[in-house]
């Protein structure tokens, strides 16, 4: 067992490509998924398993493409995502309505899913994510990452992420965090992690679901998110009836890892309105 639960592998949405999924708690337990960000996998929810597996059943999948997941063929769509995150819920939920958590592009994943499948969810939690869809220049910079990572391989290429989206207090304060995180993103597949750039790059906007989300939301935001700014995650917010908006103080984009602490006092708040 890992700090994250159990992994199993299970069926994607594509014949012979397996998905790793995180599980921990009782099966009689609600379930609450967590959807990891980029380009990190499952295991980064895992202060959030340890806070919260007592009383729910957590589930953490990896993308296709990251941690114990199959790679496939590397051409990923946002709703080949989406695809997969289903197959893993027929498979873990079945027809029980899940709690989900969403950790940017975990929330792009979650919002598409909300779009197409919203019965499947019993409440949305979107983390330092937002509804836009990647502007021009958004798009050359994803297509120069897919270039690098190709030429240089993935670590430069992590090295600049994580400098970009971590608060500029968390390497001096936390350095663990820092080289938990490029452990965990070096465990990923180069080629795995140029899908998931296609397809963020290539991702719809999903601004037209937020007004008609009717589950209990809520909005959390690290203060120092330079790549979604708190004024952005408020907006967002603002549009989603019924939806509380949080911030994280002192955290960056991954703001559920930086801050676990504060992080896990606001989602439990939250937690606990829902039961
Ligand atoms: C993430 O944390 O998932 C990514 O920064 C999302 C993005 O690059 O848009």
């Amino acid at each position: 067992m890992s700090d994250s639960g159990v992994i199993r592998r299970l069926d994607s949405s594509s014949p012979g490509v397996l998905l790793g999924v995180r599980e921990a708690g009782e099966a009689s337990s609600p379930p609450l998924l967590f959807l990891h960000g980029f380009p990190l996998h499952g295991a980064m929810w895992a202060p959030q398993v340890a806070a919260f597996s007592s009383e729910w059943r957590t589930i953490a999948p990896d993308a296709r493409g990251a941690g114990a997941s199959d790679v496939g063929t590397g051409q990923y769509t946002m709703e080949l995502l989406v695809d997969d995150l289903f197959a893993v819920l027929d498979q873990v939920a079945h027809d029980e309505p899940v709690v989900a958590v969403g950790l940017s592009m975990g929330g792009y994943i979650l919002l598409r899913a909300l779009e197409r499948e919203p019965q499947r969810f019993r409440g949305v939690v979107l983390c330092d994510t937002r509804s836009a869809a990647d502007g021009r220049a958004g798009k050359l910079a994803r297509a120069i990452g897919i270039r690098r990572i190709e030429q240089e391989g993935l670590e430069p290429f992590v090295d600049d992420f994580l400098e970009a989206v971590l608060a500029p207090g968390t390497r001096a304060k936390r350095p663990e965090s820092w080289s938990g995180l490029k452990r965990m993103m070096m465990e990923n597949s180069p080629i795995g992690v140029r899908g998931q750039l296609l397809a963020m790059a290539s991702r719809v906007d999903t601004g037209r679901v937020l007004g008609s989300i009717s589950q209990p939301s809520l909005v959390v935001n690290g203060s120092e998110d330079r790549l979604t700014r708190p004024a952005a995650g408020k907006a967002m917010a603002a549009k989603i009836p019924n939806a509380v908006f949080s911030m994280v103080e002192g955290a960056g984009h991954l703001s559920s890892v930086e801050a676990p602490v504060e992080f896990n006092r606001i989602l439990g708040r939250y937690l606990q309105h829902i039961r």
